[in-house]
C-alpha cells in the first residue's frame, strides 16, 4: 500500500444526516466528546439519543442536556445511526444481545476501534452499513481540539456497505464529530487492529524490556536508583523526545541533542541490523495477532478481568511486574522524594 486517501470537510455532506436518529451507545471518553461535537456541528438535539445504562455517565449526559434512554431495546429500534462507544471488551455482549436483534435492517453502525469488527465478534445484518470512525486521540482532546476550532487525526473506513451509501454516511459522521477538519485518513479495521495490537504486543513490550535491562546493567555498574530513575524517565526526557519527533521528525529531532549524543544514537542504531527483532515482530503479527490466537485467548480471560484480587489475570501481571528491580527502585525513590515530585 502506498499513500492513503485523506478526506476533508469538503468531501462530506452533512445533509445525509438530516432527519436521521443518531444513537450513541456510551457517554464515556469518546461518547461524550463525539456526541457534543456532533451537536455543535448543528445536528439538532432531538435527533441525538444517548443509550446508557443507569450510572454516572448517564447523569453527565443528562446534565449536558442530552436525551438519555436506559432501555437499550428502545434505543436500538429508533436508531438510524448507532455509534458503539462502550469499552471494547463489553461490546460483543451488549451489542449482540441487546442491540443487534432490534436494529433496523439498514442502520449505519459506527465503531471507533477495529478490533471487534476485524475479529468478527459483532453480529451485523447484511443490509446494514458498518463503518469505522476512529479518532487517534483520547476523548478529552477530541472535544477540546474541536472547541478550539481545530481537527484531530482520525481513521475512517467502510467495512460493510449494506446500503451502498456507507461511505457518504461515514464521511458525514466524521465531519459531524469534527474528524475531517484536519483530514481523516482512509484506513480499515485490519490496518487499525494490526497497528494497535503490534504497538501493544510487540513494540512496547520490547521498550519496557529494554528499559528494564538497561536499568539492571547500569545499577550493577554502580549507578544509584535516584540517578537512574531521573536519567531514564522521571525527568520526562523521553516524553520530550517523542514530542519533538512528532513536531520535527523522527530522526530530525536528534538535532536538539548534543553532538556526542547524535553520533552515538545514529551510529549505534545503524549498527543494529534488526533481523532477529524483525522475525520476532513478524511472529507476533502473523502467529499471534492475524491468526486470531491472541483474540481467542483474550476472549477466554475476559470475564476474569472484572474480578477483584489475584484471580484477575491483570492484577497477577501487575504483581509480577512489581518484582522488576526498576519498579522496586522507583518506589523507594518516590517515597524518599515525596513532596518534591
Ligand atoms: P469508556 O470506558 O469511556 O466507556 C464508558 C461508557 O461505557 C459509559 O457510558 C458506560 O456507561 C458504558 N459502559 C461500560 N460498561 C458497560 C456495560 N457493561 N454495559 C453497558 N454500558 C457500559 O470507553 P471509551 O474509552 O470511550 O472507548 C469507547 C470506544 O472508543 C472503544 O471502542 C475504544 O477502543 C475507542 N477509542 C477510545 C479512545 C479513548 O480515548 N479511550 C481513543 C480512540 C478510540
Amino acid at each position: 500500500m502506498g499513500q492513503a486517501k485523506i478526506y476533508y470537510d469538503s468531501d462530506a455532506d452533512l445533509g445525509v444526516l438530516s432527519n436521521k436518529k443518531i444513537v450513541f451507545l456510551g457517554f464515556g471518553n469518546q461518547g461524550s466528546a463525539q456526541a457534543q461535537n456532533l451537536r455543535d456541528s448543528g445536528i439538532p438535539n432531538d435527533q441525538i439519543l444517548i443509550a446508557n445504562r443507569v450510572d454516572s455517565y448517564a447523569e453527565t449526559a443528562k446534565a449536558k442536556g442530552f436525551h438519555v434512554e436506559h432501555d437499550f431495546a428502545t434505543a436500538a429500534e429508533v436508531a438510524d445511526v448507532l455509534f458503539i462507544l462502550i469499552p471494547d471488551q463489553v461490546q460483543p455482549r451488549v451489542f449482540n444481545e441487546q442491540f443487534s436483534p432490534k436494529l433496523k435492517s439498514d442502520a449505519t453502525i459506527v465503531v471507533a476501534s477495529g478490533y471487534n469488527v476485524f475479529f468478527n465478534l459483532l453480529k451485523f445484518q447484511p443490509g446494514q452499513d458498518v463503518v469505522m470512525v476512529a479518532p487517534r486521540m483520547i476523548g478529552s482532546s477530541v472535544r477540546s481540539l474541536h472547541q478550539k476550532g481545530r481537527g484531530f487525526p482520525c481513521f475512517v473506513s467502510v467495512e460493510q456497505n449494506g446500503t451502498g451509501k456507507g461511505l457518504d454516511a461515514a464521511l458525514a459522521l466524521s465531519r459531524a464529530i469534527g474528524a475531517t477538519k484536519q483530514g481523516a485518513i482512509a484506513s480499515s479495521v485490519r490496518e487499525e487492529t494490526m497497528m494497535d495490537l503490534m504497538a501493544e504486543q510487540a513494540l512496547w513490550p520490547n521498550i519496557i524490556m529494554m528499559f528494564r535491562e538497561a536499568f539492571n546493567v547500569l545499577k550493577d555498574a554502580g549507578c544509584s536508583d535516584e540517578a537512574l530513575c531521573y536519567e531514564m524517565w522521571m525527568s520526562k526526557e523521553p516524553a520530550e523526545i517523542f514530542e519533538r519527533a512528532a513536531d520535527d521528525g523522527f530522526v530530525a529531532q536528534l538535532k536538539h541533542h548534543s553532538t556526542v549524543s547524535q553520533y552515538g544514537q545514529l551510529s549505534g542504531s545503524l549498527k543494529l541490523e534488526g533481523g532477529a527483532m524483525r522475525e520476532h515482530f513478524k511472529d507476533i503479527l502473523y502467529n499471534q495477532i492475524l491468526s486470531g490466537k491472541f483474540c481467542e485467548a483474550f476472549s477466554q480471560i475476559e470475564d476474569d478481568l472484572d474480578k477483584e484480587g489475584d484471580t484477575n489475570p491483570l492484577n497477577e501481571l501487575y504483581k509480577r511486574s512489581e518484582e522488576m528491580e526498576l519498579v522496586k527502585a522507583e518506589k523507594r525513590v518516590r517515597a524518599r522524594l515525596a513532596g518534591l515530585l
